[in-house]
């Protein structure tokens, strides 16, 4: 698997997790049970902590980094990060929900039950609270979520963690 060890720093990786065999893992990551890290996926743990707790996906393509003056990247328990996302320096809570292509910067919080849609980008700083769904470029308020909305993002988690665990026993190389 491609995990690299950086100046001392080993990623610290759940024996249970999935990472994809494109996916790059460099130096202070933690990576929690079931987790799953898809393919083509960057974590760079490069002068601060990323971490990433039990049940979260990052999916295909996504870039994870730290803000190397501001502190580590904290993505918590049963997240979802869209394909091709980019995570700098900023926090997910439990649940949050992370569109794909989106992009969170410094210092950022999603909130656990949070969204931020497909392609957002949300701007350093800012916090999207509990049941709110932000959109757009810089991303802004669209509308709460519902009962419903909530749901479906959190089925869409753990459809992700029983992938991760299928592809974790049933990925087979091929030469053909
Ligand atoms: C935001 C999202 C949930 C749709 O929400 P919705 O409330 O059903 O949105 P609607 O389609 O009814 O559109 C409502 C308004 O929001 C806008 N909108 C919808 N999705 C948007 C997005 N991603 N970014 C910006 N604006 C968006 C629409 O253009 C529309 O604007 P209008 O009222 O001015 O016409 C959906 O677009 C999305 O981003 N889903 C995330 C999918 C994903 O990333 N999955 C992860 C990988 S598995």
């Amino acid at each position: 698997m491609p995990i690299y060890a950086l100046a001392g720093n080993t990623p610290v990786i759940a024996t249970n997790a999935f990472i994809a065999p494109s996916a790059d893992v460099i130096g202070r990551v933690h990576i929690g049970d079931g987790a799953s890290i898809w393919f083509n996926v960057v974590l760079r743990g490069d002068g601060n902590d990323i971490r990433i707790g039990a049940g979260s996906n990052i999916q295909d393509g996504t870039v994870v980094h730290i803000a190397t003056n501001m502190g580590p990247t904290l993505i918590g328990e049963h997240v979802l990060v869209g394909h091709q996302a980019l995570i700098h320096g900023c926090t997910l809570e439990d649940h949050a929900f992370v569109g794909f292509a989106a992009q969170v910067m410094d210092g950022c919080v999603v909130e656990t039950d949070a969204m931020l849609a497909a392609g957002a980008l949300l701007t350093p700083g800012k916090r999207v609270p509990t049941g709110e769904l932000w959109a757009g470029r810089p991303a802004k308020f669209l509308r709460a979520l519902t009962a419903d909305n909530i749901a479906q993002n959190r089925a869409g988690v753990e459809g992700y963690r029983m992938l991760g665990q299928m592809c974790r026993t049933a990925l087979k190389r091929v030469d053909i």
